[in-house]
């Protein structure tokens, strides 16, 4: 029997970053890979039966894989930097879940099974929730197996060098059919917890959000022959636009707009990039906000490009709907837990995904730092602890 901290810690070292801080562990790198492993060990070191399935998830099976099994999980993989908690806090309480029903005496009424999902964070292949979009069809099988890492590897070549195969990768019924409820914990991801009040929340909404990519094409040159006058430098109106990013969210109440990643081409100090491209995240409880706000970002984006004398395409990479968690499974969680604020995320999550499938719930964890997506996010001991607590009662209640 180990605790959330105790798991959690033996893993800290794997895929710490020491350039950027924090943890770097995208999917199927070898730091994933050691989690995926470390995860199948503990699994079996506590009974469980595991199984990956064509997409490339991981089920832990407490009881034999069934049709409307209880399923719990999150995820292994980290965006670039990121912190210690987002993904295995939820996988670690769910080992411990089990240990404590295990040391309750809980006699399961059904099978109850533990997921990894792989590229929650969509920090290699570019889309996020990938494996839980793959399992429900959410994501257009070609679409997913064309995607490409920074270093021109597609998804499929990815996928099929992991042992899957890229003919099975894609809507799995079956494998759907096994999940009755679904229910994933997760560090909270803001200030939704104060120091003073429960340290645990059920979750209530995900707030709509996508992926768009900018790409900004001008004229490469040599930095040091070419006059000012003379340029159409795709930086000079990429740092233009980001502002315009910025100023269009500030100007819709609940927006929120990101430009956290931008690729000059060909990328040198002395030349003046040819393209650069850039990733914008955007997210709004209203889809209709969401498209005005895109819009109004991508007509000043043409203004800024022609004025220095480049232009810009604008693609939609994903998009996510707002989702709200079955109000029945969230009821019913916070009978289990009664004093447990119902807190919304900005965050997406598989569970997010999930949603529009089968009942889904989240439990947040309080993060008193209110960072994450950064070395900073953070989880006290106790904390933690309480939350597979709170998962356990959760899953003993509905098991
Ligand atoms: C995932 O953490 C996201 O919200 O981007
Ligand atoms: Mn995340
Ligand atoms: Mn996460």
């Amino acid at each position: 029997m180990e605790t959330v901290t105790q798991l959690l810690h033996s893993i800290q070292d794997v895929g710490s970053d020491v350039v950027r801080g924090g943890y770097s562990r995208p999917v199927y790198s070898t730091a994933e890979l050691d989690l995926r492993s470390w995860f199948i060990d503990q699994a079996r070191q506590r009974g469980l039966d595991v199984e990956t399935d064509r997409n490339g998830i991981i089920w832990a099976w407490w009881g034999k894989p069934q049709d409307g099994a209880l399923v719990t999980g999150s995820h292994l993989d980290s965006v670039p930097g990121g912190g210690a908690f987002d993904g295995p806090l939820g996988v670690a309480s769910a080992l411990a879940a089990v240990d404590l029903l295990k040391a309750r005496g809980t006699v399961p009424g059904r099978s109850l099974a533990i997921t990894v999902f792989p590229e929650e964070e969509g920090s290699r292949f570019g889309v996020a929730c990938l494996g839980s979009r793959l399992l429900t069809g959410a994501i257009e099988v070609n679409k997913a197996l064309n995607l490409h890492d920074a270093d021109g590897n597609t998804f499929a070549d990815v996928a099929r060098s992991n042992g899957l195969d890229p003919r099975h990768v894609g809507p799995d019924q079956e494998a759907l059919a096994r999940i009755g409820e679904f229910v994933e914990l997760h560090v909270e991801q803001g200030k939704g917890l104060g120091a003073d009040g429960p340290a645990i929340a059920v979750g209530s909404s995900i707030l709509g959000h996508g992926r768009w990519k900018l790409s900004i094409h001008g004229q490469g040159n040599h930095a040091g022959t070419t006059l000012m006058a003379d340029r159409a430098d795709p930086m000079v109106a990429a740092a233009q636009i980001i502002v315009a990013v910025r100023d269009a969210a500030a100007r819709e109440p609940d927006a929120r707009a990101t430009v956290g990643r931008l690729i000059p081409v060909p990328g040198g100090t002395n030349v003046i990039a040819s393209r650069v491209d850039l990733w914008l995240d955007a997210r709004h409880p209203d889809d209709a906000v969401t498209a005005r706000l895109i819009e109004a970002i991508y007509a000043a984006a043409r203004e800024i490009a022609t004025r220095e004398g480049c232009s810009v395409s604008l693609t939609e990479e994903s998009y996510s709907d707002t989702v709200h968690f079955d109000p029945d499974l969230s009821r019913r969680i916070s009978g289990i837990l009664p004093g447990a604020p119902v807190l919304a995320t900005g965050a997406g999550h598989d569970a997010g995904v999930l949603a529009g499938y089968v009942p889904s719930a989240m439990l947040f964890v309080r993060n008193p730092s209110g960072i994450s997506h950064s070395p900073e996010e953070y989880v006290a001991d106790e904390d933690a602890d309480a939350g597979a607590v709170a998962l356990a009662d959760v899953l003993e209640g509905l098991l």
